[in-house]
């Protein structure tokens, strides 16, 4: 079981001294990361592309334990978008076996240390073995408490802002046309779900590619040049830091309270 961050980083190191940083009672609820780098990670070491993917699938578990252990209630990871489906079918295919085997080492990993998995995207779109290994692991952990992982999967911002006017055009238990921002929020992938606190992009690309355009209307933006496969728990501890020093104002002139 994962605990807290007491013994877990190596004494006398950056990552330690981060941590000391860091104000425990101030970490953000939701953090969302775009993965993205594998390949050129992979190309700078003269390395087919799928080891890139193959050595980001370290990176997520160090993501997922570091989060929990921090206290992160929510962690969003982009792993493939809509548009990703343009890339060359072999990628596609071992990418999704790639994950297929993570799915089956991590989810004891998810399980002993209370931890839900939960899936936002087009999931019919998916291959059906994946589909069907998803929803395993997502039933297996749907009372899990401590963190949520959503996985976003076939996902697409505008195509879940689309899904939910469809949904809402759709639903009969509908009483009256006033339609407020909370109320929208309910019919999105992440219903029940706080915004994002914290966005962060790996490989120094400054964009959103599609990410949860609604949700991240106020969140921090964090962007490191690290390709998402040398992201670790230091790059994490850096950006819960810098986030700590923000003033968020969400349009007032003061920082909110
Ligand atoms: C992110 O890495 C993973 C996915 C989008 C699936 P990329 O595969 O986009 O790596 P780069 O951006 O080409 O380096
Ligand atoms: C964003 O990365 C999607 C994921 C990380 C899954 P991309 O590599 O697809 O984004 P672009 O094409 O550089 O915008
Ligand atoms: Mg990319």
């Amino acid at each position: 079981m994962f605990k807290d961050l007491e013994g877990f980083l190596a004494p006398g190191s950056e990552e330690e001294r981060l941590a000391r940083e860091l104000d425990l009672t101030r970490i953000p609820r939701h953090v969302a990361i775009i993965m993205d780098g594998n390949g050129r990670w992979a190309k700078s070491r003269n390395l087919p592309r799928i080891e890139g993917h193959r050595a980001g699938s370290k990176s997520v578990h160090e993501a997922v334990e570091t989060s929990a252990r921090v206290g992160i209630k929510v962690l969003s990871l982009y792993a493939f978008s809509k548009e990703n489906w343009k890339r060359p079918k072999g990628e596609i295919s071992t990418l999704f076996r790639l994950l297929a085997d993570y799915l089956k080492k991590e989810s004891k990993v998810l399980i002993e240390n209370d931890l839900r998995l939960r899936v936002i995207g087009q999931k019919e779109g998916l291959p059906t073995l994946v589909r069907r290994e998803l929803e395993r692991v997502e039933t297996l952990t749907r009372n899990n408490q401590r963190m949520q992982i959503c996985l976003a999967l076939n996902y697409g911002g505008r195509a879940e802002i689309l899904d939910a006017v469809k949904k809402i055009l759709n639903d009969k238990n509908r009483k009256s046309d006033d339609l407020s921002e909370e109320a929208f929020s309910r019919y999105l992938y992440t219903a029940g779900l706080p915004d994002p606190d914290l966005l962060i992009r790996t490989s120094g690309e400054f964009r959103v590619s599609n990410f949860l355009l609604w949700q991240i209307a106020y969140s921090e933006i964090w962007i490191t040049p690290d390709y998402w496969p040398d992201f670790g728990r230091k790059q994490l501890l850096q950006a819960l830091v810098d986030y700590q020093k923000r003033e968020r104002r969400f349009g007032d002139i003061h920082a909110a309270t």
